[in-house]
């Protein structure tokens, strides 16, 4: 295990996969847990991430001192750097200005493994306020900027090693270079991070976790997550797993037989319910946009419990939980908490089992996908876009009928199956049609038509915190507003949303 230290910084997921990119098998711990990690006796170096403190603030995080007694290698980056050099007895100071944004690093002594194959300029990402403006003893300076007196720094005897700038972020040249010499120069690390070792591992795990006579739940949602999961415990577990798969009536077209199809081949107890009904009745009357994701919620609950509650008894809950969730819902509070998440398909934690299984707790999203691909997954679903809980639920303005859910899954089917053709599928992040309330007049065939405007939406965003409106060709637009309206029953008119998020959101309510 490499151990990535977390001060809070933005990047700290980036820091743990730049090192897992090189093969290497990393973990985000927070500071203060970095003792009880220690002690465990399987770290092999230490990266200290940057964070929004400044090394004398009254708050600002400390370095245990566990971490130098360990004399295992350290890299620090910008505020770990300026930590480690104010724990060491050198000097950092607050500079006139701050320098944020490309820099150009000048080096001054190569004679560092750290800077093997890195050329004698090059530019990098800064973003700091502070800066080491005095080395503790045993120290060379490698590497400075226009205003940053030290940019680069080693003590090759403790192995102990700091830069100011970021070198996990893309803008840095020759980061990754950097990242790749402190683990295979430095620490010596052994490239053995595999989705194959993955899921041997886990297997094993999960095999020693859950005894012979003990059984696993699993409520499927036929997303990538909890397929996944599925399918590595029916590895580990066989038929000793049992998938609950809630059809809420608010999925996609054909997406029901899809999941049922893929899981016909795993060695696993599928159970399918479909709820459709429940759900449509429930739904009867309801417009406002809360009211029918807790509706939704609720529902789904009710439903996984009391086919739960058939099985007899369950040892262990699974969930299809992966690592930006734990990350982010607050590494020992660290990092700013940045995405609440509205899982409204969530399962309760008090149904009464012994414990949890998350297999894939530690996993990157494209890690999950690797790894469902490995166990024999369709790319289908292993590359499927993001959906959410409440389904078309939410992408029916107004009322849910059983009526509008089909006119929405056909005019979406059109949809997805036009920018498949085009090559869209994998650029966009996330595309769907929607059904607004609202009735048009057209013309079809020889009579005046008044039915329904559907409206399409195309995103690209990174984090789904921002996004930004695709530009779909007009051609494609043109097609698919011209097929909807031909091929599906109810629609009039096809609208494209042109909104950023902010102010919008990516869905529709
Ligand atoms: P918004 O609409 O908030 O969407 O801009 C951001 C991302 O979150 C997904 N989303 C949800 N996912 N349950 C979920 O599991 C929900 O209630 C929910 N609401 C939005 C949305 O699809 C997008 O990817």
């Amino acid at each position: 295990v490499f151990g990535i230290l977390d001060y809070g910084s933005q990047y700290n997921q980036l820091v743990c996969r730049r090192v897992r990119d090189e093969g290497v098998y990393s973990e985000i711990c927070s500071y203060k847990d970095a003792p009880e990690k220690l002690k465990q006796g399987n770290v092999i170096g230490i990266i200290l991430t940057g964070g929004p403190h400044s090394v004398y603030e009254s708050n600002s995080f400390s370095l245990p001192k566990e971490v130098l007694e360990s004399k295992l290698p350290v890299l620090g980056i910008c505020y770990g750097f300026q930590l480690l050099s104010y724990y060491l007895g050198g000097e950092v100071k607050g500079l006139n200005k701050s320098e944020f944004g490309n820099a150009k690093v000048n080096v001054i002594n190569s004679d560092s493994l750290l800077l093997k194959n890195i050329p004698s300029s090059f530019i990098s990402f800064m973003s700091h306020n502070d800066s080491v403006t005095k080395l503790p003893s045993g120290f060379i300076k490698n590497a400075e900027t226009d205003s940053c007196p030290n940019a680069i720094a080693s003590d090759e005897t403790r192995k102990i090693y700091g830069v100011q700038f970021h070198p996990e972020v893309n803008d840095t040249e020759f980061g990754q270079q950097i990242i790749r010499n402190f683990l295979f120069e430095i620490v010596k690390a052994d490239k053995n991070w595999t989705m194959e070792n993955f899921i041997e591992d886990k297997v094993k795990e999960i095999k020693e976790k859950v005894k012979p006579d003990e059984r696993v739940l699993l409520g499927l949602s036929g997303g990538v997550d909890s397929s996944v999961t599925a399918a590595l415990l029916s590895k580990a577990i066989g038929k000793r797993l049992t998938c609950v798969f809630v059809n809420h009536g608010l999925l996609r077209k054909n997406e029901v037989k899809e999941v049922i199809d893929t899981f016909k081949n795993f060695d696993l107890d599928f159970k399918y319910v479909d709820a459709s009904n429940d759900f449509y009745k429930a739904l009867a009357g309801v417009t406002e946009p809360e009211e029918k994701r807790k509706i939704i919620g609720k529902l789904f609950v009710e439903t996984f419990r009391k086919e739960a509650d058939k099985l007899g008894k369950i040892d262990y809950l699974a969930q299809g939980t992966i690592y930006p969730d734990v990350v982010e819902s607050g590494l020992g509070g660290n990092s700013a908490k940045i995405k609440s998440h509205h899982n409204v398909g969530g399962l309760p934690k008090d149904i009464g089992f012994k414990g949890l299984v998350e297999p894939l707790r530690y996993l990157f999203k494209d890690e999950v996908r690797r790894t469902g691909l490995s166990l024999g997954l369709p790319e289908s679903l292993v590359f499927r876009q993001p959906f959410p809980g409440p389904g078309l639920g939410i992408r029916i303005i107004g009322e849910v009928t059983a009526e509008k859910v089909k006119i929405v899954q056909d005019a979406d089917y059109i949809l997805r199956e036009e920018i498949k053709n085009a090559g869209y599928d994998k650029q966009i992040s996330q595309y769907y049609a929607a059904l607004t309330n609202m009735k048009t007049v057209g013309v079809q065939g020889d009579g005046r038509s008044y039915d329904y405007a559907v409206v399409i939406r195309a995103v690209k965003t990174i984090d789904f915190m921002t996004a930004k409106p695709f530009d779909l060709p007009y051609s494609i637009l043109t097609r698919i507003a011209d097929r909807i309206v031909d091929e599906v029953d109810h629609v009039s008119r096809v609208f494209f949303d042109y909104t950023s998020k902010p102010p919008a959101t990516i869905e529709m309510e």
